[in-house]
This record gives C-alpha cells, structure tokens and sequence, in this order.
C-alpha cells in the first residue's frame, strides 16, 4: 500500500526531504554554532546596554548618597540585588517611608541601621528602570584573563550573569545533540516508508552560499534574524540619541515647582527674571527665597503622603533653606554662616549651540511651557523636551514669526514676505535655518 506518493499525507515528508537534501549534519553544525555565537554576542551586548542605562539613572537618582563600594549617606549598593526579594526592592526604591510606616520588619531594621534616616521617593522610576540601575550596581567588569590561580573568587553576585550564560550554552548544546537524533530519526522513518532521501548524485557539494541561496526557508529566517536586530539597534541607538530626556536630578534641596508656580501661583518670572532680557534664564539666588520664607518657616499646604511628601517633610527642606542661608530662626537674624546650595543643572546645550531666552520669551512670545512642559505641575523638575537639533529645527519649520507690534521685523517681514510671496512668514524662511544662528 502505497498512500503517500498520492495523498497530501506525503507533504510532510516531501518538505523534509528537501530540508536535509540541502542541509546535511556538517553545515546544520556550522549554522547553529553561528547562531549561537551571534545569539551570545547579541545577549552580551543588550546586558551592556542594561548596565549603561542602569549607570545614568543610578548617577541622576541614588550617587547623591549611594556609592558602590563604600557606605555614604545610605548603604554601599555593590551586590544589594542579592540581600533582598526584587519585589521588595521595587517598593523600597519606590518609596521607602511608605514601607516603614506600613511597618515592614526588614524597612524598619534597615532604616535604624542608618540612624533613621529616611531615602528620598522615587515614584517615577519603573521596575524596568530599577532593573537597569541593578544591572549596573550588580555590574562586574569581565576581569583580565590572567587571573593568579590561588586567588579566592570574588564573591559578588556579578556570577550570576555568567551563570545565565553558561545555563544558555548547554541549551544549545542540549539542543544541538537533540536535533541530530531527530535528524537520524526521521532519516531512518523515510527509510522505512520507502522516502528516497539520498543525495541523487553524490558528486561535489555546492558551496554553503548555493545552499542557503536556494532554501528559502533559510533565508526567510536570515532575513527576519537580520531586520530584528537591526530593528534592536537603531532603536537603541535613538534612546541613546534623546537620552537626557526626562533627566530628574535630586536637588540639594527639594524644591517643588508644583507648590511654588502650581498650588501658590508664584510667576515664573519672580524667579527666573533674566529669562525675559537675556541669553540665560538663570536660578534664583537663595536671598529671593527669603522675601517670603523669612515669614514661610512651617509647610502647610496639600500633603502627598503616598510618595512620602508629608508636611514635616516638606518643612525639613524648608529648614534646609534656612540651614544655607544662615538664618537663625530663633532671633531672625542671620548668622553669616553661609553654605552654598548646588542646584544640579538639568538643561545643558552642548557649548557649540547658541540658545536665547530673551529671543524666544520676549521677541517671539512662546510660553515657557511650549518648551519646559507643564512645569507647575512638576513635583520635581525634569528635562521635557529633548533639546535635540531637530526638536529646534521642527519647531523653526512650524512656527510663524510674531510680526504684530514687533517693530524688530516690521522692515525686514515686509521684505521677506514680498520674496516670498506669503503673508505669514516662519521662522525658516526667516534664517532660523541657517547653521550659523544656532552654531558658533
Ligand atoms: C537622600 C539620600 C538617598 C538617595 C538619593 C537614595 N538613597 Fe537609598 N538609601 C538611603 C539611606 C539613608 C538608606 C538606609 C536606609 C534608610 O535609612 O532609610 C538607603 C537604603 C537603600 C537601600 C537598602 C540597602 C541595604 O543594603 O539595606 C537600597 C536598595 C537603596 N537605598 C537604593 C537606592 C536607589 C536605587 C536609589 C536611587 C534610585 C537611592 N537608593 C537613592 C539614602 C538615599
Ligand atoms: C519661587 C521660585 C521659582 C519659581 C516661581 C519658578 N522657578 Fe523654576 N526653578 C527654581 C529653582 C530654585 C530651580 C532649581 C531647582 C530645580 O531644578 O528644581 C528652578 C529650575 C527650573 C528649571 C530647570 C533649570 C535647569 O537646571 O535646567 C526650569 C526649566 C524652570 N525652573 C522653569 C520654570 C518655569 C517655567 C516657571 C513658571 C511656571 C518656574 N520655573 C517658576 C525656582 C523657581
Ligand atoms: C513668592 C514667595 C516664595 C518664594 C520667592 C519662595 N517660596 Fe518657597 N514657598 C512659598 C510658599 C507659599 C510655600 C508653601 C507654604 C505652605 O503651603 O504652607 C513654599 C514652600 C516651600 C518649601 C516646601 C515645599 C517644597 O517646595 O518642597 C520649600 C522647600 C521652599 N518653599 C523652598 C524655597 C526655595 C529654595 C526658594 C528659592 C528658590 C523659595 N522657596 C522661594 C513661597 C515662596
Ligand atoms: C524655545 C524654547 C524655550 C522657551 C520658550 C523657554 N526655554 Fe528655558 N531653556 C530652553 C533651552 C533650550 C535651555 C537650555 C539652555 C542652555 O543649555 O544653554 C533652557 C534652559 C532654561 C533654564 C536653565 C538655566 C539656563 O538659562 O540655562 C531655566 C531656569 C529656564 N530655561 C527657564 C525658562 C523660563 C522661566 C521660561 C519662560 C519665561 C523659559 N525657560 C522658556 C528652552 C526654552
Ligand atoms: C517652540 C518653538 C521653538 C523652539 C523649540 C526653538 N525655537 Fe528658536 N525660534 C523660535 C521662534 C518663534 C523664533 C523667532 C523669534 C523672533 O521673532 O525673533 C526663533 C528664533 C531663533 C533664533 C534667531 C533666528 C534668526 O533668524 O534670527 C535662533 C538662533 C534660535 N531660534 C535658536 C534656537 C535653538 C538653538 C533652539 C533649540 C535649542 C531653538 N531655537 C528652539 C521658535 C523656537
Ligand atoms: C535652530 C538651531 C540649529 C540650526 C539652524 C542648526 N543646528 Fe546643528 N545643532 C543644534 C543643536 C541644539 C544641537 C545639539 C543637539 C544635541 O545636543 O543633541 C546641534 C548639533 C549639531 C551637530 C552635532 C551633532 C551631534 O549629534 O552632536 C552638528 C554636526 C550640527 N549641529 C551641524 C549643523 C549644520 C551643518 C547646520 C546647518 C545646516 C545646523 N547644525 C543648523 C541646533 C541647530
């Protein structure tokens, strides 16, 4: 009985001869010891990125009282991902005065090792981002080859990584071996079912190029094996290119745009006077705090308790103040005993870019928002915008220029826009394109 030759039963069987017609053990070898050392490479490198991710955050949030190695305001972080649950971590970097008050036995011993001192919140962060900056405190460099064999091994948990990656070498071992029994299996079925599967003629083997060249099978799967990982890098590429985006420093002090230009309707300019007249918009020197917190000393207003913005928290920063400027409470007076408080800057050109305030606010009437986003709705300050070259340019291309009552462009609009022949002019047709306006 010979059902096969005739019936769609004998598909499968047709495919696979094909398959190992062209594919025979010595070349399956060559390919999938080419994809597991792309795999590797490619595994490698994505762990790279963690632990580069992780570096930024770790520098923007925690490097303010964490080190690796060394105990500072808080613990050493060097290996901390091993001490505790991840979920755990998640939460306590989240928000740890949460966890105290909730009465968490390991937050509280934590918290009075370190003399009750309480770790800033951190809502915003996502356990993706928490993984990174684990990555990165867990991140031991590949050490140097030549290692002196009586040297007890570290005993961090950087292992774990190189765990993972002999854990993922005897899968492909595994599977390796696995494929050729199914290869040997399946040879000794077609056998059996009378499948011709002998190479027709046995003379020289086509060079490896023909044979993937001609299975298309293969190249379906190089194909798709190419564009995800070219996919993976442009797009890392492009979060590398925007990076400072969303960048949220811990200030010195925590001072909340929220309360100040949100909640007490302080203007913007009460503080950042410059940005009207001159290049810089600049920060506020701490003697125009004192107009108002010289009678300010206590904080009352809306409590964020979840994220651990209580009122006594917020008067600690207020004291904070107080503690910089050398005021003396009790007598109101101040003592002379100044200690200068370092803002961390958020926004930064590079040194090659010319940037004006006053241009943009006073000539060209745009909101500071347009540019700093919804900054009084902002807890803590951050990057909004990515300041790149084409987030200027998009702009310049969209915008028109503000002609009315701007005596500045009377004279030259009315050229331009004859040349032109347009009523409204944009910024580009008005230079804002040219490199040596933003370039020096
Ligand atoms: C304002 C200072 C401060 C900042 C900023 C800070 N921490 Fe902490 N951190 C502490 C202190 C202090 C402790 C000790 C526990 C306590 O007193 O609450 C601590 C404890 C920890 C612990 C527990 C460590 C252990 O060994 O028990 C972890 C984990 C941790 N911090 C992670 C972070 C991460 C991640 C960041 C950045 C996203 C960060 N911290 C930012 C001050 C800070
Ligand atoms: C009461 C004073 C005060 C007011 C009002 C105020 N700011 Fe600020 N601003 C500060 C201080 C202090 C800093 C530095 C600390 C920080 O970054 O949070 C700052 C920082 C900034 C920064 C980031 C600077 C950098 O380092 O790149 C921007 C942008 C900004 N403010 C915009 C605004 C806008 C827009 C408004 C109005 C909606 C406003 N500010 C109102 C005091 C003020
Ligand atoms: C125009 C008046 C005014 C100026 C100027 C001002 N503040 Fe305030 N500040 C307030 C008010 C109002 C509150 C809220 C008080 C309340 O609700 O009880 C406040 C609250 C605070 C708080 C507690 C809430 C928070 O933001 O963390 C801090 C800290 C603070 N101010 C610091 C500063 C610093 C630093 C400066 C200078 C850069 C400054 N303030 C300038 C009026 C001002
Ligand atoms: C057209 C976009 C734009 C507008 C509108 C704008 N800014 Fe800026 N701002 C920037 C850029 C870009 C920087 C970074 C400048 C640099 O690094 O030289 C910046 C920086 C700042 C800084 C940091 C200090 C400095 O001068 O570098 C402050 C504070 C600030 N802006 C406040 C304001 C305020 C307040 C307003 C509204 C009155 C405003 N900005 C309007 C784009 C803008
Ligand atoms: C929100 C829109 C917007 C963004 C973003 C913006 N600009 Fe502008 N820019 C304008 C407008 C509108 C004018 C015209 C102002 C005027 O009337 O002079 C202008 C004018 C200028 C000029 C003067 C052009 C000329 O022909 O004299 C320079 C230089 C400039 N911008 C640089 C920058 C740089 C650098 C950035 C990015 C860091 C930037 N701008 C981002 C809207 C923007
Ligand atoms: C409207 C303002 C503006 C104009 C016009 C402009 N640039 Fe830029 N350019 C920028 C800014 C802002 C950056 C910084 C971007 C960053 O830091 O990501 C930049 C960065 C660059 C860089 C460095 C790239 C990098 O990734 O660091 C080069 C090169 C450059 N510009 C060339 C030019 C040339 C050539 C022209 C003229 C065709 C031009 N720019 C016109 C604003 C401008």
């Amino acid at each position: 009985m010979d059902f096969r030759k005739d019936t769609l039963l004998s598909l499968p069987f047709k495919l696979i001869e094909v398959f190992f017609r062209n594919l025979s053990s010595s070349r399956l070898t060559v390919l999938l010891t080419s994809a597991f050392t792309l795999f590797s490479i490619f595994f490698l490198f994505a762990q790279e990125a963690d632990v580069q991710a992780g570096k930024k955050l770790f520098n923007a949030n925690c490097a303010s009282c964490h080190k690796l190695n060394k105990k500072a305001v808080g613990p050493a972080l060097k290996g901390v991902s091993a001490k505790y649950d991840r979920e755990w971590l998640y939460s306590w970097i989240k928000n740890s005065s949460a966890m105290i008050k909730d009465g968490d036995p390991q937050a509280i011993a934590v918290w009075e090792e370190y003399n009750k001192v309480a770790m800033n919140a951190f809502p915003m962060l996502s356990n993706a981002d928490i993984d990174n900056i684990l990555a990165y405190s867990d991140y031991t460099p590949p050490a140097p080859v030549a290692v002196a064999s009586n040297q007890q091994p570290a005993s961090s948990s950087g292992t774990s990584n190189d765990l993972i990656l002999v854990a993922l070498t005897l899968v492909f071992i595994i599977l390796v071996v696995m494929l050729f029994l199914v290869q040997k299996t399946l040879k000794r079925i077609a056998f059996a079912s009378g499948v011709d599967i002998s190479p027709t003629v046995k003379e020289k083997r086509p060079p490896l190029w023909q044979v993937v060249a001609k299975n298309h099978f293969l190249i379906f799967l190089l194909v798709v094996g190419f564009l995800l990982s070219s996919a993976y890098f442009v797009y890392g590429f492009l979060m590398q290119v925007g990076i400072d985006q969303g960048y949220m420093p811990v200030q010195p002090i925590h001072y909340s745009h929220k309360i100040h230009a949100g909640a007490n309707q302080i203007e913007c300019k009460y503080c950042h006077s410059s940005a009207r007249v001159s290049k810089h918009s600049g920060i506020p020197s701490l003697n125009v705090c004192m107009n108002c917190h010289k009678n300010i000393a206590e904080y009352n207003g809306e409590e964020d308790i979840e994220n651990g913005y209580t009122k006594e928290f917020y008067t600690k920063e207020i004291k904070k103040l107080y503690d910089a400027v050398g005021w003396d409470e009790d007598n109101q007076a101040y003592t002379g005993n100044i200690k200068p408080v370092k803002w961390v800057r958020i926004h930064n050109l590079p040194d090659f870019v010319y940037f004006n305030h006053a241009q943009h606010v006073q000539v060209g009437d745009i909101e500071c928002q347009t540019c700093h986003g919804p900054v009084e709705e902002m807890e803590v300050m951050y990057q909004y915008s990515s300041l790149t070259m084409g987030w200027c340019i998009n702009c310049h291309r969209e915008t028109n220029v503000k002609v009315k009552d701007n005596e500045y462009y009377a004279k030259i609009h009315e050229e331009l826009s004859k040349k032109y022949g347009v009523e409204k002019l944009t910024v580009a047709q008005m230079g804002g394109l040219e490199c040596g306006k933003c370039h020096y």
